[in-house]
């Protein structure tokens, strides 16, 4: 097998991240790609106020001063997964990414006992896998997990070490690196308003070892910028028109009007790169941007919200070709 090893080193922020930074701010990360360094997407577009939380705090972890957790909380599709796997690629951070659900066990994160010819041998899960390397633990949609099965993380959190039961005890200290960070719709304290099934109120005491930070949507003109590089050939005009019903159906969502009722489901950025495209590809329909958010978002609309949200398409883009 052959080993390639990582050299360590210290990354321009500006030239890795394409945001403005004095040439002096660098910050530490690898020269070449690990073994769980996510593909880079060059046309990702870094926001500097949530990059420099990040860096903030993984500039403590890699020194060793904190082992705080990070939790990314926000609306769906708002770009908390996406920032964490596209910081990890311009760092060459090896990043391990598991998903939230309700059964899941801490203990199927530290790994199990498995049958390999003839012999019973522990196989490292992903958590383990990641403190051994060093690498970024990736806990998206945390607050879908048991509270009393997420707080196992404690003793992780206060930089103790991963204690394997069903490997003889082995105690794995995690490597310099190792940092966890949750993503949830939530900042752990349920759901009000019921949009999000399935979100738990999580445990104040694992919370207590998180830094928190808030990802909204993108601001219009960032997101404008966002779909011209993800659909280039979709017209500016027509770019700029569904970013404005966008914001009118997000606040609808979040009940901010007070002359209509607040809708089940919102635009999120996601959504946003899923209508331009399709518009793109329908753009010989009768009405292309309706026919494309059809299948994008409102397909899935109770049907007073599909037509609320047909409604501002055709208020805001009716003379739009
Ligand atoms: N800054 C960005 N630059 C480019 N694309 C982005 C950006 N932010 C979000 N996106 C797009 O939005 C999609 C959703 O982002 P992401 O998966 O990170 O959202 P999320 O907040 O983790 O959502 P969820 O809560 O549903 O897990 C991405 O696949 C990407 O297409
Ligand atoms: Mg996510």
């Amino acid at each position: 097998m052959t080993m390639t090893t990582q050299q360590q080193t210290e990354i321009q922020v500006n030239r890795a991240f394409g945001i403005k930074a004095p040439d002096t701010i660098r910050v530490p990360g690898f020269d070449s790609p690990g073994p769980f360094t996510p593909p880079l997407k060059a046309d990702y577009q870094f926001r500097s106020g949530l990059l420099s939380d990040l860096l903030c705090w993984h500039r403590g972890i890699a020194a060793g001063q904190h082992h705080d957790g990070l939790w990314l909380t926000g609306p769906m599709g708002a770009g908390k997964s996406s920032l964490i796997a596209q910081t990890a690629a311009r760092l060459n951070l090896n990043l391990i990414q598991v998903n939230g659900r309700r059964r899941l066990e801490i203990a199927d994160l530290l790994g199990h006992l498995t049958a390999i010819g003839g012999d019973v041998l522990f196989q490292d899960g992903p958590l383990t896998t990641a403190a051994r390397l060093g690498a970024w633990f990736l806990f998206n949609e945390a607050d879908l997990v048991e509270p009393g099965e997420l707080a196992g993380l404690n003793t992780v959190l206060d930089g103790g070490p991963l204690v394997l039961a069903d490997n003889g005890g082995e105690v794995v200290t995690p490597a310099p690196g190792f940092g966890i960070v949750c993503t949830a719709n939530t900042a752990g304290q349920a759901d009000a308003t019921g949009l999000y099934a399935g979100v738990q109120r999580m445990n104040g005491a694992l919370l207590d070892r998180f830094w928190v930070v808030e990802v909204d949507y993108p601001e219009p003109d960032q997101e404008a910028d966002l779909i011209a590089q993800a659909v280039p050939a979709l017209p500016t005009e027509i770019v700029h028109k569904m970013i404005e019903v966008a914001g009118e159906v997000r606040r609808l969502f979040v009940g901010q009007r007070d002359d209509g009722p607040a809708i089940e489901l919102t635009l999120s950025t996601r959504t946003l790169v899923r209508w331009a495209y399709l518009t793109l590809q329908f753009k010989g329909a009768p009405q292309p941007l309706d026919h494309a958010l059809k299948r994008a978002l409102t397909g899935r609309a109770e049907p007073e919200t599909a037509e609320a949200i047909h409604g501002i398409v055709q208020r805001l883009c009716g003379g739009t070709p």
